[in-house]
């Protein structure tokens, strides 16, 4: 079954949820079931749908948004797949639904490696292919062989990796709704299994003594710009440009870790996050002469809800 909950134009339901825990509703609001369910809304939605996952990486405007959203937390299957692999490989498919964390969980348990150096990113599965999540150990698109697809139409395809145009915090199914992923991981045994489940520790110590966790932040808010040829720490730009510390309304920009936004339950708006990533930006360009792209993704109904208001 497919819960849709409508409500009169204008009128919009209740805030989105999201890591950050600010900003409005949605015009209407559904979590599909299944694919097939998740395929039929995208039939019956010509203007198109705004799909939700973990909501780890989204920052919703205060006054919410036009249309339908659809979230995806009930394609949260995990599921490991007979077939034909490379020796001392498995594969996994996992829902778009699926948390990260627990599917990273499920694979050190049954001694399966190579997703533990995404450990503490917060995203869903489908989330995390969609911006190819990542970080100083590795990323979403080391693992996945395909992803399942629904287009515009509705219609479903199973793309390969090398026509999901992987890059850095980046992935090319423009249009399309992943709602599954296969991905490929090496079985590990005795000795092996301990290392596995060691450095899924290390990354997760790593995370946790470099980066506030907690679930009133997000990920990263910026991505790391490329300078001259490399990429360098957003974190640690803004850390120099001096913003550690800076506070708008509820929002406050981390002392641990300067790309992430630590937001006050009680008094913070999706404003304050967006002023704060204003200046923060405009701090940095100042001090560096380098433009932070956002990796947090805004729904607004703003053309561009980081210009001035
Ligand atoms: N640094 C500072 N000040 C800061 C933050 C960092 O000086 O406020 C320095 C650190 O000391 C270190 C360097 O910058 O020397 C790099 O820092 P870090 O290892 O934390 O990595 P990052 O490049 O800032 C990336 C990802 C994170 C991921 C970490 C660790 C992006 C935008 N960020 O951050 O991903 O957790 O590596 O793997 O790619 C996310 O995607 O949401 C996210 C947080």
């Amino acid at each position: 079954m497919t819960t849709v909950r409508d409500e009169a134009p204008g009128v919009r339901a209740a805030p989105i949820p999201t890591w950050f825990g600010v900003g409005g509703g949605a015009e209407r609001f559904a979590r599909p079931s299944d694919s097939y369910a998740l395929a039929e809304l995208v039939r019956t939605e010509p203007a198109g749908v705004r799909v939700l996952g973990d909501g780890a990486n989204l920052l919703v405007d205060d006054e919410g948004v036009t249309g339908l959203v659809v979230a995806l937390d009930r394609l949260d299957s995990i599921e490991a797949l007979d077939g034909a692999t490379p020796a001392g490989t498995v594969r996994v498919r996992a829902g778009a639904g699926v948390k990260l964390p627990k599917l990273i969980g499920w694979a050190v348990r049954h001694g399966l490696a190579g997703i533990e150096t995404i450990a503490g990113i917060p995203a869903s599965m489908g989330g995390a292919v969609v911006m190819n999540a990542g970080g100083r150990f590795g990323e979403i698109a080391d693992v996945v062989r395909s992803a399942q697809c629904i287009d515009a139409n509705g219609d479903t395809r199973e793309l390969p990796a090398s026509e999901l145009g992987f890059g850095y915090r980046t992935s090319a199914p423009v249009g399309l709704i992943v709602c599954s992923v296969e991905i490929e991981l090496q079985r590990v045994e005795g000795r092996a299994h301990d290392e596995l489940r060691a450095r899924h520790r290390d990354v997760l110590t790593y995370k946790r003594e470099t980066q506030p966790m907690g679930d009133r932040c997000a990920g990263c808010v910026f991505k790391n710009p490329l300078v001259d040829t490399e990429r360098v720490s957003a974190g640690m730009l803004i850390d120099r440009a001096g913003c550690k510390g800076l506070e708008v309304g509820g929002a406050r920009v981390s002392d641990r870790h300067a790309n992430f936004v630590l937001v006050d339950p009680k008094r913070a708006q999706a404003a304050h996050i967006i002023e704060l990533m204003r200046t923060v930006r405009a701090r940095v360009a100042e001090a560096h002469a380098v433009v932070l792209e956002p990796e947090v993704v805004i729904w607004s109904e703003r053309p561009d809800p980081l210009a001035p208001r």
